[in-house]
């Protein structure tokens, strides 16, 4: 569907700031129930109450007793590593040895990295997430695929060629020449062009050398608005590795720092084993932790104390982190994170968790302009939910009395079967297959 103007009738949940740690629903939150969301070329433009439909100008789309919400953001994720999600029993650096590395090095073929990264969009659409900050592999084409792949479904992407050239398999390094090269190719061919973003990508500090690091924070100093998007103290082995390679760095996070790397449009997943120093340097700078959840758990490499990043005035978005993350669905990511900080005696609202999926990952990001809420002005991204698909979650939410019960019993027990339709730019990209018509 790509009506001039389209209205969709459901209940809309959005937030307008930080809702904080409380289960209450303050004034951030923003829940309209059976109202009509405006859409006029491919932007939000207002909202109506159901009962006051807008006039036949308009192509209505009744999906009455449904949620709806913006589009999820996915702030850390690889595209190519569709490839070995869900990978039997290791954990960070003998999980790279064994499944990622080797499956990264089919990337280099122009061919198979056109066909994953179609594969990968629109899976993320397929799972009700519309942005996302992306990790190819070393491969310019696989960038380039992935880039291209974006762009002809009108999606908010933001991503770059892996830098890697040292401590990985041959077929997966390049050079600091040829990264520079290929770089400067890839931005002045996508950076800025439709609705992308190019991110200096240096995989993890431990597989680039000094000089490498030294280039991306070059190119970082002379683009404007360029990302950066890496991984950091993710597991105690790896952080352990990095004090070893740097020893002059103060901190794994420090190395980055060293090379001007940590700039508000810094992307840094993981932050699990940082200290306070640390969370005082992302304060500082600007940069910030995408919390991995899924991933987090599956290679056993720890819990984010999110309250204390954020006490010390750093950010947190939400990622899948597949394929050391097991599933592309954020609400899964959201049901997971929520276990995360049960496990350290803190409770995650569900506002707070579906906030920082949405408006507050487009904060982060800058692009609170563009994507995050159902604010006039924003470009439509956004997504149509089931409540619930099953008799087991059917049954729930009809006992939930509060707003706040409702709705986190929809992000523990919902996933992408809850998807009825996804909007990217106001056009239909995703709708369920609807069971076929009776005929004749
Ligand atoms: N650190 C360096 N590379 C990776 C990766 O591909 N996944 C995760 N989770 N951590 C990494
Ligand atoms: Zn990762």
């Amino acid at each position: 569907q790509s009506a001039a103007r389209l209205a969709l009738r459901a209940d809309l949940l959005d937030f307008r700031g930080d809702p904080g740690w409380s289960p209450e629903p303050g004034t951030a939150v923003r829940f309209r129930p059976d109202h009509w969301l405006l859409v006029e070329q491919g932007r939000i433009v207002g909202t109506l109450p159901g009962e006051e439909p807008p006039g036949d100008d308009w192509l209505r789309l009744d999906r009455r007793g449904r949620l709806l919400m913006p589009g999820f953001i996915d702030t850390h994720v690889h595209a190519p590593q569709l490839d070995v999600i869900a990978s039997f029993g290791t954990q960070l650096l003998e999980w790279l040895e064994t499944y990622t590395f080797p499956a990264e090095q089919r990337y280099a073929d122009p061919g198979v990295a056109a066909e994953g990264a179609a594969r990968f969009c629109d899976a993320l659409v397929a799972h009700g997430t519309t942005s996302a900050v992306v990790f190819p592999t070393v491969h310019r084409a696989s960038a380039e695929a992935l880039l291209a792949a974006a762009h002809e479904r009108g999606m908010r992407l933001i991503a770059g060629k892996v830098l890697m050239d040292r401590h990985a398999p041959p077929a997966l390094t390049d050079t600091v020449d040829s990264a520079e090269r290929d770089s400067r190719e890839l931005i002045a061919r996508w950076h800025g062009a439709g609705r992308l973003a190019y991110a200096m990508t240096v995989r993890f500090a431990p597989t680039s050398t000094p000089a490498q690091m030294a280039m991306a924070g070059r190119l970082m100093r002379e683009v404007p608005d360029l990302y950066m998007q890496t991984h950091v103290a993710e597991n105690r082995a790896e952080v352990a590795w990095v004090a070893e390679l740097f020893p002059q760095a103060r901190s794994y996070l420090d190395v980055y720092h060293g090379f001007g790397l940590l700039t508000p449009r810094a992307v840094l997943a993981h932050g699990i084993w940082l200290d306070d120093a640390d969370r005082a340097l992302l304060a500082h700078t600007g940069a910030h932790i995408a919390h991995c959840p899924t991933s987090n758990l599956f290679l056993g490499s720890g819990l984010l104390d999110w309250r204390r990043l954020e006490a010390q005035g750093a950010s947190v978005s939400m990622a899948t982190d597949v394929g050391g993350g097991t599933s592309l669905s954020m609400q899964r990511t959201l049901a997971e994170a929520y276990k995360v900080q049960a496990l350290q005696g803190v409770r995650l609202p569900a506002w707070k968790a579906l906030y920082t999926a949405t408006l507050g990952a487009a904060r982060c990001l800058h692009l609170d302009g563009e994507i995050g809420s159902l604010e006039p002005g924003r470009v439509a991204d956004v997504c149509v939910w089931d409540w619930a698909s099953g008799p087991v979650d059917s049954h729930r939410l009809s006992l939930g009395r509060q707003l706040h019960e409702k709705v986190f019993a929809w992000m523990t027990l919902s996933d992408e079967r809850h998807l009825v339709e996804a909007y990217v730019a106001g056009h239909r990209r995703c709708a369920r297959p609807q069971p076929p018509q009776p005929t004749g």
